[in-house]
C-alpha cells in the first residue's frame, strides 16, 4: 500500500536515522531548518508518507505520518506531563472508550487530557478544571494541533472547590494536593466510576490512599510502571544506559457506597489478585 500524499498543511514527523524527530506544518513558501541541514516544504508537497527529503547538505530525513503518541510527546510543555506508558495504563484501568465522560483536575499542558479526548470520540467529553490561565492556552493550542479541541471543555476553576459535572464515568487526578479532590471526585462519579491519580511523590501515595479508603473508594491500587528501553541489534542487544526512571505513581479506585473499607492494594493490574 502507497501512503496518502502530504499536501500543503499537512502535518509530517520529520524522522532522522540518527534518532531526532521534528513535527511541522507543511507551509510550501518555506523551509525548515534542522542541525542536519535545512528542507525545503516545496520539496515534501505532492510526496507520499514513507517517502525521503534530503537536506541541502545531504541528509536524508524520512517523512512519517504522526501518531497521537508524536503529537504528545512533541507539545508544547510548561508543567510535568504525563508519559505515554502511564497513559496507556490509565485508560485501560479506567475503561475509557467512545463516549465516556471523564472529569480531569488539573489540566497542566493538557498531554493527558489529548491523549484522552482521542478515545472518548465520537461522543464523549472530557471536562478538564484548571487554576493557571496560561497553562490553559498552551493545553488548548496542543488539543487544536491535533484537532481534538472539540472534545474538551476546559474550565478555570479550583476543582477542590467541586466539580460542576455530575454521574461521570471517571475522575482524572493529577494536581499537588490530590487528596484535597477525593470528595469532590466521589459526588461527580456515578456509583463504580474509576478514579486514576498521577502521583509523583510517594508521599502523595499513601495520603492519597488513606483518603479514598475513608470515603467509600475500593479496589485502590498503586503501580509504578518502569519502561526499560532495549538496544536490540544484531549480537549485541542490551538494555540502554539510560532511560527515565521515575514519572509517577499510578493510583485507581472506583466509587463504592461502602462505609468502612480496611483493604490495601485490591486486584492490582500485575494480574495478582488477593486471596
Ligand atoms: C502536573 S500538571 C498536570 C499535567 C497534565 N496532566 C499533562 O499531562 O499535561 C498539574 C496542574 O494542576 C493544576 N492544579 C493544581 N491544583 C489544582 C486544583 N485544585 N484545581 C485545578 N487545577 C489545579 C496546576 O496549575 C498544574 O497546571
Amino acid at each position: 500500500m502507497l501512503g496518502r500524499i502530504i499536501e500543503n498543511g499537512s502535518t509530517v514527523l520529520l524522522y532522522s536515522l540518527k534518532g531526532k524527530s521534528w513535527l511541522i506544518k507543511v507551509d510550501s513558501k518555506n523551509e525548515f531548518h534542522t542541525h542536519f541541514g535545512a528542507v525545503k516544504f516545496s520539496e515534501i508537497v505532492g510526496k507520499r508518507y514513507g517517502d525521503i527529503v534530503k537536506t541541502n547538505s545531504g541528509q536524508e530525513l524520512i517523512l512519517l505520518e504522526p501518531l497521537l503518541v508524536d503529537y504528545l510527546m512533541k507539545s508544547e510543555r510548561r508543567t510535568q506531563i504525563v508519559y505515554p506508558k502511564d497513559i496507556g495504563l490509565i485508560i485501560l484501568e479506567t475503561g475509557i472508550g467512545p463516549g465516556s465522560i471523564v472529569v480531569e483536575a488539573g489540566t497542566g499542558s493538557g498531554v493527558l487530557t489529548t491523549a484522552v479526548a482521542n478515545f472518548v470520540r465520537p461522543s464523549g467529553k472530557v471536562y478538564s478544571y484548571e487554576i493557571r490561565p496560561e497553562f490553559i492556552e498552551i493545553a488548548k493550542r496542543n488539543l487544536k494541533r491535533v484537532g481534538l479541541e472539540d472534545y474538551v471543555i476546559i474550565k478555570n476553576k479550583d476543582a477542590s472547590h467541586g466539580f460542576d459535572e455530575k454521574e461521570v464515568d471517571v475522575v482524572l487526578i493529577d494536581v499537588g494536593a490530590p487528596w484535597t479532590l477525593v470528595k469532590p471526585a466521589f459526588d461527580a462519579l456515578k456509583g463504580g466510576g474509576a478514579l486514576a491519580a498521577i502521583l509523583p511523590t510517594i508521599n502523595q501515595a499513601e495520603k492519597l490512599a488513606v483518603e479514598l479508603k475513608k470515603n467509600g473508594f475500593v479496589n485502590v491500587n498503586t503501580v509504578e510502571l518502569l519502561c526499560r528501553p532495549i538496544e536490540a541489534r544484531e549480537g549485541m542487544s542490551r538494555p540502554s544506559t539510560r532511560m527515565i526512571a521515575h514519572t509517577a505513581y499510578l493510583m485507581f479506585a472506583r466509587k463504592s457506597f461502602l462505609k468502612v473499607n480496611t483493604s490495601y492494594n485490591e486486584n492490582s493490574c500485575d494480574g495478582s489478585e488477593k486471596v
